[in-house]
């Protein structure tokens, strides 16, 4: 059987118009993704990890190769995938409650059900209370849980994640990880998560794909054998160190790598 999402040998190319310059970001990069998994992308900063995750999104082609879900090529955003970016894209004027319904009403699905769902959903982040507050009145926490309940409000298939804790200080982080986990289980969606975080990549993940330095390839998938639901603690015992170890040696090398190209450029 094949994955829900499947990636054969993507290669993405930017094409720099001031220059003429063609620059690859991706190269021949193969993936399943299978139905319920987790997954994340992890690598040094600008080896391609969002350009990956824009092309499984459909906002950006890919030059050569193939992304599919569920058997169909991606060519477009579609209902199926939705992305919780680094910056909440909350709409400034709008309170939670019609952030969350923005995708509903776009769909024609704003009606009373609609509000149903939206209100079950903004129970699930833990944002109920606030339901009536604008973006500028939560704090970065309560952002990202608007967020991901905006995400999930039309129901798609994948999930798609860009370092959404990246601007979190480090125990709203940790706690939005579990936070995450614990939403994921109860909505056993596909999710796709970036990060550059090791800790973070192995605390959520199935399986963390390991991104070589640019143009990105995979260079390794490491799958994370530790049970679940895991609690915050499971972090600092033995097993999850040694995941950390063997990932950190992987990823030294590529951050050396970027390291040597900037100073040639
Ligand atoms: N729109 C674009 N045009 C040209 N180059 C781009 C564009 N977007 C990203 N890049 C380049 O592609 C590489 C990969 O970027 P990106 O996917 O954002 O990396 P990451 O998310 O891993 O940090 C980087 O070198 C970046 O500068
Ligand atoms: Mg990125």
């Amino acid at each position: 059987m094949n994955g829900k999402l499947e990636a054969t040998n993507v290669c993405v190319e930017y094409l720099i118009a001031r220059t003429g310059e063609r620059f690859r970001a991706l190269e021949d990069v193969c993936l399943t993704v299978n139905e319920g998994e987790f997954v994340s992308f992890l690598g040094p900063s600008g080896c391609g990890k969002t350009t990956f995750l824009h092309a499984i999104d459909g906002l950006v082609p890919v030059t050569r190769g193939e992304i599919r879900i569920d058997d169909r090529a991606i060519t477009k955003p579609g209902k199926d995938r939705a992305m919780v970016f680094q910056s909440p894209a909350l709409l400034p004027w709008r309170t939670v409650m019609c952030n969350v319904m923005y995708g509903l009403e776009i769909q024609g699905a704003g009606g009373q059900a609609g509000k149903q769902r939206v209100t079950n959903l903004i129970k699930l982040v833990g944002l109920e209370g606030f339901e009536h507050r604008f973006p500028n009145e939560l704090s970065g926490g309560m952002q990202q849980r608007a967020n991901l309940a905006r995400a999930l409000a039309t129901d798609p298939e994948i999930l798609l994640l860009d370092e959404p804790f990246a601007n979190l200080d480090e125990q709203t982080r940790e706690f939005m990880q579990a936070e995450l986990l614990r939403i994921w289980a109860t909505t056993h969606k596909t999710a796709i998560f970036v990060t550059h975080n090791i800790t973070e990549a192995i605390y959520l993940s199935d399986r963390v794909v390991v991104f070589s330095a640019r143009p990105g390839h995979i260079k390794k998938i490491v799958t994370i054998d530790l049970p679940r639901p895991r609690p915050l603690k499971l972090k600092r015992q033995v097993e999850f160190l040694k995941y950390e170890e063997d990932i950190w040696e992987m990823l030294q090398e590529e951050v050396a790598k970027m390291g040597m190209r900037a100073q040639e450029t």
